[in-house]
């Protein structure tokens, strides 16, 4: 069991960056100090941590606005804190912005991860106790066959730009604690679901346009599997693989909880008919196939026994609670959304950052 005390969490303004510093803070029995390192991109929004900056801002939290790419800026910050833990979320995130513009992601996922591991073996010594989480994505497997589980042994096969960077990263990670010794762990997650998702992802997208009653655009025909985790138990494996799991592994956390996208789309419909008290068929009259994600994976499935039988995870959350939950959310914070929408969050960062 590692004691993990002044802990850098990169990207922490993003989606589940942001619900990891409130789980850290509010779940568990965590004593240390939090260093949210973060660029602030389109993704990053400090207004999903207000809660917790009000509470622990300047003695246990604290934010640096970096870009993990800039070597220079990141040295300071591991010497500013003493940083004996980097648990890496930041990354350039969605699919569709990988294919029209591959370029960010391979500096952010690639070269700001080196630049992460390099500040890490620059410092850390094997057996020191410092420790250096990886978060991935079930995408690095490829698309799997009806009936097939993507296993931690199960050769990397990445097919969007996306997760031909998020492969490159895994593997640079892994390769630090086998030649340098570094202490390392990777969890590869499946889809994400819950509060403070940007609304380009699949579910807010989808709330937000049945709240303004526009087309529902369902990909191709629909029939893409996903596996939805909700994002609390996805914090939960992060966090017990990091204190846990064992050096050079990685551990599969996935929602075993498969759906076709259109399944989805109409359990959703029924829901936020139900919540808004709207006749049933109301939103579904909006659902819309559209034209293909060019190379759309169609299906993604982990196995978890590894986590399961040897770091003690299971999910907790199960998709009714966890789609009850997030609809609710989004619904309760109709501000969120519509800051994010009109960048009004981007003019608060604005001023506050001067940039
Ligand atoms: P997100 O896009 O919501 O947030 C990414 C955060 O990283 C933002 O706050 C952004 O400002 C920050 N960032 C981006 N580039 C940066 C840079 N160069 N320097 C510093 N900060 C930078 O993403 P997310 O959905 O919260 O995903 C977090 C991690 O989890 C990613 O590594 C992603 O690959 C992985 N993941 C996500 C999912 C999912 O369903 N969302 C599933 C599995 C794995
Ligand atoms: P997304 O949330 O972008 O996650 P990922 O591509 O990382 O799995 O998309 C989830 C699924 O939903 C994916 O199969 C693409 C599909 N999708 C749509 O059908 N319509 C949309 O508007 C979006 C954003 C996604």
């Amino acid at each position: 069991m590692r004691k993990l005390q002044n802990i850098m969490v990169t990207g922490g303004c993003g989606f589940i960056g942001s619900n990891f510093i409130h789980y850290l803070f509010e779940d568990t029995g965590f004593d240390g100090r939090v260093i949210n390192v973060d660029k602030l991109t389109y993704a990053g929004n400090p207004a999903n941590l207000v809660r917790i900056e009000q509470k622990y801002g300047g003695t246990r939290y604290f934010f640096e606005r970096v870009d993990i790419v800039d070597f220079d800026a990141l040295d300071a910050v591991f010497d500013k804190y003493d940083i004996d833990t980097v648990i890496h979320f930041a990354a350039e995130s969605h699919v569709d912005r990988s294919i029209h513009g591959p370029k960010a992601f391979i500096r952010t996922n690639v070269l700001g991860t080196f630049n992460l591991l390099e500040q890490a073996r620059k410092r850390w010594r094997p057996g020191d106790g410092r420790h250096f989480h990886h978060i991935s994505t079930d995408e690095v497997y490829g698309s799997a066959e009806p009936g097939d589980y993507f296993y931690e042994t199960t050769a990397y096969s990445p097919r969007s730009p996306y997760s031909a960077s998020k492969a490159a990263a895994d593997h640079l990670v892994r390769s630090y604690a086998n030649t340098y010794g570094l202490s390392t762990t990777v969890t590869i997650a499946s889809n994400n679901y819950g509060p403070y998702q940007f609304p380009e992802k699949l579910l807010p997208l989808m709330i937000n346009n049945m709240l303004e009653e526009k087309p529902l655009p369902v990909y191709g025909d629909g029939m893409n599997v996903r596996d939805w985790l909700y994002v609390g138990d996805h914090c939960s494996a992060v966090w017990m693989v990091a204190v846990h799991g064992k050096s050079g592994q990685t551990y599969n956390a996935g929602g075993e909880n498969e759906w076709t996208n259109i399944e989805l789309v109409q359990r959703l419909c029924g829901i936020m008919e139900a919540k808004t008290g709207k006749t049933p068929g109301h939103y579904k009259r909006l659902i819309t196939f559209v034209k293909d994600r060019p190379g759309h994976d169609r299906r993604y499935a982990l196995n978890c026994d590894k986590i399961k039988k040897q770091i003690g995870w299971k999910q907790s959350v199960d998709f009714e609670e966890g789609l009850d939950k997030t609809v609710d959310w989004y619904l309760n914070n109709r501000q969120w959304v519509e800051n994010v929408k009109t960048g009004e969050y981007r003019e608060w960062i604005r001023k506050n950052y001067s940039i």
